[in-house]
């Protein structure tokens, strides 16, 4: 008897805010597909391997999936149904029993794909994992009333993956018309009884940004922060307005550069990229770049926050301090913090010194800022 599994990973992760489709993001170092591809390539009993993904996507798909024998890599559809569509079009003929599965469920243990396929063996046409309701279970109607008396011992929640014979399912997506969130619902639908199994609290569906960090502590891979210090000088420019920490300085003496002299934005837009390893400044402002000549430093943070994001990080807190004679921050120091705080999206402190006279800021002829960012994994 030959068994597939379908790996459906063609959504686009909407409710997980990432801009990659929620198969390639990373959970603690490694694509979610990747993680849910490790458990399917390590089950003994799979003949076949049907991967769905995103258009676009095929060849980093494939290159997750080297070592998985069996496999096609097929492009998916708007919806999950869609997708399983294009899945169950794609089996090897001699296919008999199918398991769908979800890749959002990356740490789905083998032991439930047993238990599908076991009861596949035994007869059934179709076999869900379900687990046990735990919290209280009431109606809510459109004026927020609720209403009790649900028995939660009668209920289940469903996963994947759900197995089902290939005839059966197949007939019944060709007369199935509409959307069904899960293919149990299609099979009972064609008239055919689906029956239940025991499933894994494991194997939840990695829906939101929470989801995955929950994950990662289950895997051992709590994320720990990432830091960097760097720092940004800049020499005073007396016909130039000064650009500080997000403020203008009206009277001040300005600060020459290749932007706008912001060395605290500078400083801390340098140790961001460091902490997520992506480079410096130079990397992606450099004097290479005219188009950033003159910049307000703000497209700098903008364009830096929008790399962590592409990378699931998120910053965590900044400090920044400026050493120089003038000016004098403290009177403006909250004010600044306020600035940086609603430009970062994380809380900014900022703090400043002299040097007692002494080196090029002593003697005034400049200014340094020095930043520490902390990220965390998203
Ligand atoms: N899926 C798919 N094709 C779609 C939609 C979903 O293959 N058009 C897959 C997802 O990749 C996922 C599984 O179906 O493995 C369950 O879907 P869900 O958790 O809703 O994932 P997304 O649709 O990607 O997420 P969202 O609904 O937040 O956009
Ligand atoms: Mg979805």
């Amino acid at each position: 008897m030959s068994t597939a599994v379908i790996l459906v990973a063609a959504g686009s992760g909407t409710r997980l805010g990432s801009p990659l489709p929620k198969a390639f993001v990373s959970v603690g170092g490694k694509p979610l597909l990747q993680r849910a591809l490790e458990t399917v390539a390590g089950w003994s009993r799979c003949d076949s391997v049907v991967l769905v993904v995103p258009a676009g996507y095929e060849a980093p798909a494939r290159a997750l999936a080297a070592d998985v024998s069996g496999l096609q890599v097929v492009i998916g559809g708007d919806t999950r149904s869609d997708s399983v569509r294009q899945g169950l079009a794609a089996l090897p003929p001699a296919t008999e029993h199918v398991l769908i599965h979800d890749a959002a469920r990356a740490l789905m243990p083998l032991d439930v794909f047993d238990r599908v396929l076991d009861r596949l063996h035994a007869g059934a046409l179709g076999v869900i994992p379900q687990v046990a309701v735990v919290d209280t279970v009431v109606r809510v109607d459109s004026s927020d009333l609720t209403h009790g008396g649900v028995d939660r011992s009668e209920l289940g929640a469903v996963q994947t993956p759900q197995g089902f014979d290939v005839e059966a399912l197949v007939g019944a997506y060709a007369s199935a018309g509409g959307e069904f969130t899960d293919d149990a619902a299609v099979l009972r639908g064609a008239g055919h009884d689906v029956v239940a199994v025991e499933g894994h609290s494991r194997g939840f569906k990695i829906t939101y940004p929470d989801d995955v960090r929950v994950a990662e502590s289950l895997l051992g891979h709590a994320s720990h922060p990432r830091v960097a210090v760097a720092i940004d000088v800049h020499q005073f420019d007396s016909g130039t307005a000064l650009h500080l920490a997000g403020l203008e300085w009206p009277g001040e003496p300005g600060l020459s550069g290749h932007s706008d002299g912001d060395a605290v934005i500078h400083a801390i837009v340098d140790a961001m990229l460091q902490a997520a390893g992506l480079g410096d400044l130079g990397t992606h402002f450099g004097s290479s770049r005219p188009e950033f000549a003159g910049a307000n430093s703000q497209v700098f943070l903008d364009h830096t926050l929008s790399l962590l994001t592409a990378q699931n990080l998120t910053v965590s807190s900044v400090s920044v301090q400026v050493v120089a004679q003038a000016p004098k921050i403290g009177p403006r120091r909250l004010e600044a913090e306020q600035r940086l705080t609603s430009l970062v999206g994380a809380p900014v402190s900022l703090s400043a010194t002299t040097t007692d006279g002494l080196g090029f800021t002593g003697r005034g002829e400049g200014l340094l800022a020095i930043a520490t960012a902390v990220l965390h994994g998203r």
